[in-house]
């Protein structure tokens, strides 16, 4: 049976990509997630594989060098998804610390020490055996207004917020482990994710929360800015085919030509849950335009990301299945279906970010 040691499966992709391998491979596969928990990691996203005999959960910092050894030494790991990091670029403008800590040290300490495990005396490694990064496309830019324009594998990396830096960083390193030791891994870029179990500090479910509770829905400048939005489960796909068929040492490309400006996306909330919520709900009285308020631009704010995914799709046949409309209605109403989850994740500490984030803006 293969093992999978997968980082950062708490988090909203790694435990939508969890939840899919599951539903995919059932019992074929067997899972090792190691998750430090942060404000961003919840077990609850999780509930409907936590009792699995072939799920394990290990609550390990990817930056503790000691405790990463030893789940390789502990389980004989064929593949690692790397997903663990710091992921919001707000949170990065304000402390890019822990971002260089987190998604460049602890990507170098998850790069060792599968290395170390999967290493033969002879330097080349053990067969079967692949380490796939998870990283964003923020980390080639910023595209202008040119429709035609898109990044590709091949772009030059110029990324500039803290978050896409260290993600860039990180990507530098796995690079320069393929080509250094030869150490079989494969890099995937993607756009802005939406779904299930994503964080209410990103645009989507912040918006959607805020919506339904009738408070303001912030835009920054001029709300124009462009992001190319992915469906999650459709990203769990991707990165699933890339390690069954990709092409070892080979970066791929996930996003699909979906752009939209953020302003568009705000709308689209508001006009989908007015359709969604009933006449007799009292959260519907509060939906309106109205709420929508233009607040100061990001600092360093990317105009455009879009991808063109002709690489993935030529080489492993891997396309978004997920049209926006249908994702966003099941996104819509996943929040609705799953208020006591919004609910904890909003308490504590999240007043806090909301009021420091937001005020005076
Ligand atoms: P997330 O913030 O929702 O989850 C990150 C997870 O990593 C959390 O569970 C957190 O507890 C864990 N983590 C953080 N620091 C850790 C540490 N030191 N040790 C162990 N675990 C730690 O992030 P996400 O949106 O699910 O993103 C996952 C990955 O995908 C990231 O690498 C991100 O850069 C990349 N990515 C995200 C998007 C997006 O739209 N969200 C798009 C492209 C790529
Ligand atoms: P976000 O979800 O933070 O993802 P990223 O910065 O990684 O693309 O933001 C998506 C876009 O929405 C980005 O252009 C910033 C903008 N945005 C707002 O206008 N208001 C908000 O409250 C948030 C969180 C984001």
């Amino acid at each position: 049976m293969r093992t999978y040691l997968v980082t950062g499966g708490a988090g909203f992709i790694g435990s939508n990509y969890i939840n899919y391998m599951f539903k995919k491979y059932d019992n074929e596969i067997r899972i090792i997630n190691v998750d430090v928990l942060t404000y961003a990691g919840n077990l609850e996203n999780l509930r409907d594989v936590e009792d699995r005999d072939n799920y394990t959960f290990i609550r390990a910092d990817i930056c503790d060098r000691d405790a990463i050894n030893k789940i390789f030494e502990e389980n004989d790991i064929d593949r690692v998804v790397h997903f663990a990091a710091e992921s919001h670029v707000d949170r990065s403008i304000v402390n890019p610390e822990v971002f260089v800590q987190t998604n460049v040290l602890g990507t170098a300490t998850m790069l060792n020490a599968a290395k170390k495990a999967w290493e033969l005396p002879d330097g080349s490694f053990k067969e079967g055996k692949k380490f796939l990064h998870v990283s964003t496309d923020e980390v080639y830019g910023s595209l202008d207004d040119d429709p035609n324009a898109y990044f590709y594998e091949t772009t030059p990396y110029a990324p500039h917020s803290p978050y896409s830096a260290s993600k860039a960083s990180s990507d530098m390193l796995v690079k320069a482990y393929m080509d250094t030791y030869k150490f079989p891994a494969n890099i995937t870029n993607c756009s802005n994710n939406y779904g299930p179990y994503q964080f209410p500090e990103k645009l989507i479910p912040l918006h959607i929360h805020n919506a339904l509770a009738g408070k303001e829905l912030p835009v920054y400048g001029d709300g124009k800015n462009v992001r190319d939005w992915l469906y999650v489960e459709d990203h769990a796909k991707a990165i699933d085919m890339v390690q069954e068929k990709g092409r070892l040492f080979e970066t791929y490309n996930v996003g699909g030509h979906n752009e939209k400006q953020n302003i568009e996306i705000v709308k689209i909330i508001i006009d989908t849950l007015k359709e969604e919520l009933d006449d007799s709900d009292p959260r519907k009285a509060n939906l309106s335009y109205d709420l929508i308020k233009y607040i100061s631009d990001r600092k360093g704010h990317d105009r455009r990301y879009a991808i063109a995914p002709d690489k993935i799709k030529a080489e492993i046949g891997w396309e978004p299945e997920t049209m926006f409309a249908e994702g966003i209605k099941k996104t819509i109403k996943w929040y609705l279906n799953n208020t006591e989850w919004m609910e904890h994740v909003t308490s504590g500490d999240y007043e806090k970010y909301y009021e420091k984030m937001y005020s005076n803006r």
